[in-house]
């Protein structure tokens, strides 16, 4: 059995900050020592510009960058190393799709299909292109309490839908899409698909080649990892029919003053010099994923979750949203206290150092379906334990006595 207590003994924020429960894990994860240790062994041990330099501190540094590829490819079961690019984020992952694949493939009267649960990252980028190009950007409804069924999905899919974004677990109410059946669908009238897994990376098993998705994207500040670092993960195929989209050093294979011919994928997508120290930090934070393993994360998460559920209903004039069943939802859970504004929720469990997020969560047109102005999102990390949850409750009683 995995002692998740001395889990929360490896990051070092809370030995500094005894106090602290923290529950913004789906903005970002704290990290552990591993990681800033990893970071600063670089820097102190062996720095230097990375794919460059045939001298032995650049040649290592470039084995140790080149390293994570194939652990990122393990991670998430892709068939090829060159299938991982890394980007600054989940963000620029999305938008280099829609930048490259998007520019290049859709065209006016083609359709995007994404559903309502998307954060803004899954959801702008493909409203953009569809208006730049004359292209329909349709949306697949949720069911009331959040579900998303792949009868939702198919319902918007046309011999015209050319490409479906759809992210595995809401930041919002936490629900799990099926995001395999939604594929097949999709692939079904020849569409691509997008599976934005910036919430489920470290909560859940995530294997492009079992879910068979085209384009799989995720954060590394979301999984115990360094920000600036992110995921864009292609089929093989498909990146090598692709344009670059960021032109400059290390993405080229030959430039004369006519034309330019590009380097072979990843590094066609990756110009310039990339985030040394955040990709090379990123390796402790997939090795304690894989060392905790998912049978034991997700039986954490799930046993946290019922709890807080639990707890959670205990409390007078509250509104919990999504799905109150931790088989169907991962990592969060949002609510409202009926008399207080989430701000001032969020402001008052703060007194008692309970840090949650509160508001849109970047996805405004899920708020607007649940007709609020925002919740307070309570988001779990494999260091959280049910003292933390005890914690949360105890500070939002506080917060409803100050309202009272
Ligand atoms: C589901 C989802 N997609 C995309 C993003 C954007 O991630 P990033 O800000 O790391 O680019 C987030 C961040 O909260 C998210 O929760």
């Amino acid at each position: 059995m995995t002692d998740f207590s001395a889990i929360k003994k490896r990051f070092p924020i809370f030995t500094n900050q005894p106090n602290l429960v923290f529950l913004d894990n789906g903005a970002s994860t704290q990290k552990p020592q591993a990681v800033i240790d990893a970071i600063t062994e670089l820097y102190t041990k062996y720095y230097a510009n990375v794919h460059r330099g045939i001298y032995k501190n650049s040649e290592r540094a470039t084995d140790m960058f080149e390293a994570v590829r194939g652990k990122v490819q393990k991670l998430i079961g892709a068939a090829h190393e060159q299938e991982i690019i890394f980007t600054k984020g989940t963000t620029e992952s999305l938008n280099t799709i829609a930048y490259t694949w998007g520019e290049r493939n859709i065209q006016a009267g083609d359709e995007i299909v994404v559903s309502l649960l998307e954060h803004h990252a899954n959801f702008i980028p493909w409203q953009q292109l569809c208006q730049r190009k004359g292209a329909t950007f349709k949306i697949a409804m949720p069911e009331k309490d959040g579900t998303l069924s792949v009868e939702a999905v198919k319902k918007q899919l046309t011999p015209k839908t050319k490409l479906v974004a759809i992210t595995h677990v809401s930041n919002v109410l936490g629900v799990i899409t099926p995001v395999r059946a939604i594929t097949a669908a999709a692939h079904k009238v020849g569409a691509k698909v997008v599976v934005d897994a910036a919430q489920s990376i470290a909560h859940l098993p995530v294997n492009v080649q079992d879910i068979d998705c085209d384009f799989l994207v995720f954060s590394g500040h979301k999984m115990y990892g360094p920000t600036g670092v992110g995921i864009l993960y292609g089929k093989r195929e498909l990146l090598e029919n692709m344009e670059p989209f960021m032109f400059g050093g290390n993405m080229i294979n030959e430039v004369t003053i006519e034309r330019s011919t590009w380097a072979p994928v990843p590094e066609k997508f990756e110009g310039g010099t990339p985030a040394i120290a955040e990709v090379i930090a990123l390796a402790p934070a997939i090795d304690l994923l894989q060392e905790v393993g998912f049978d034991a994360i997700r039986a954490h998460e799930k046993e946290l979750l019922t709890y807080a559920l639990q707890q959670l209903a205990t409390l007078p004039d509250i509104t919990i949203y999504g799905p109150q069943d931790a088989d169907k939802i991962s990592g969060v859970i949002s609510f409202n206290l009926d008399t207080v504004h989430p701000h001032d929720t969020g402001t008052l469990v703060d007194e008692k150092d309970v840090a949650i997020r509160v508001g849109h969560h970047c996805a405004q047109p899920l708020t607007n379906f649940l007709g609020v102005i925002g919740t307070c999102r309570a988001s779990f990390a494999i260091y959280n334990t049910k003292a933390d949850v005890d914690r949360l409750i105890n500070a939002l009683k506080h917060a409803q006595k100050v309202f009272k």
